[in-house]
């Protein structure tokens, strides 16, 4: 079932008091899409946010891939909210919200923190007329959404604490997404998160706290992470890289007989299995 933005911000302050998070996982296409309903659907208890889009729509489109992620949403049995990630433009965020997205990401991480503070209350202001709750950024995240970079966070760029308050303060956003030695893809030596800077920002920042790059980071960080205000955490990467290595054991098999949709098949359920594999962890956190 489609959780209404209302539920799911229940759902996300749940979480934060309880030191669990939701899950966003990204989806770009069918086979990802079913693939995360289908594991949302082994956890019905925990529920589970399908990020379809901003960037997965130059690969699907805007319109076929909203469809999909919505309708898949509503015919499922599970909790799952849709939620417009990494949007910079506030037509296309008013596009999802009409068409019935749960939440939004506005990502204004890139401006000047008063051009920030200003994209971000003007997509609170769309997303409320819609009932969706709003994620914001603050800090810059490195690395690349779609492609594992290697990039490393600049201590310039991680979140400012007090910045952090005062930002939530003039947006009313929902969730505040952070950097805090967090990197979008894999890197070649794991990530070692900022946890002091965190838990300062969890101290002057009432709200729930997000944790992109969530991919690859070794448990203690998460758990780190978990008890110092973060409620939601992105995973793309780690999906990609199953989709990616069960297509490869399976194309041997597949090429004889151009049979693709065994490669689809098995690709889908190595996202199944790694989404899964995630969820049982948030479950099964203190
Ligand atoms: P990873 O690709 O590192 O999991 O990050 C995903 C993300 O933060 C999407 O917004």
């Amino acid at each position: 079932m489609l959780l209404t933005g209302p539920e799911g911000l229940k759902s996300l302050t749940e979480a934060y008091a309880s030191h669990s998070a939701i899950p966003g996982f990204v989806a770009y296409n069918l086979e990802t899409v079913q693939a995360i309903v289908a594991a949302a659907e082994a956890h019905p208890t925990h529920p589970v946010l399908l990020q379809a889009g901003s960037s997965p729509f130059k690969h699907a489109g805007r319109d076929p891939l909203m469809r999909l992620a919505l309708d898949a949403a509503a015919t499922s049995s599970a909790s799952l909210g849709v939620h417009l990630d990494h949007s910079r433009d506030l037509d296309e965020i008013t596009a999802c919200l009409k068409a019935g997205y749960t939440s939004i990401m506005v990502d204004g991480s890139h401006l000047p923190f008063a051009d920030n503070i200003a994209l971000t209350r003007e997509a609170v202001r769309r997303a409320r007329d819609h009932g969706a709750w709003v994620e914001a950024e603050l800090g810059a995240l490195p690395g690349d959404e779609d492609i594992s970079t290697n990039a490393t966070t600049t201590p310039t760029a991680m979140t400012d604490p007090a910045q952090a308050a005062d930002f939530v303060a003039q947006t009313d956003v929902d969730a505040l997404a952070v950097a805090v030695g967090n990197v979008h893809g894999f890197t070649t030596t794991p990530v070692t998160l900022d946890l002091p800077r965190l838990a300062k920002i969890h101290s002057t920042v009432p709200i729930p706290l997000v944790l992109h790059g969530a991919s690859g980071l070794p448990t203690p960080q998460l758990q780190g992470a978990l008890t110092r205000g973060v409620a939601k955490i992105n995973v793309n990467a780690e999906l990609r890289r199953a989709y990616l290595q069960a297509v490869q054991s399976q194309l041997p098999n597949a090429l004889p007989g151009s049979d693709v949709v065994s490669i689809w098949t098995a690709g889908r359920q190595a996202v199944t299995e790694a989404a899964s594999r995630i969820i049982t962890q948030l479950s099964q956190q203190p």
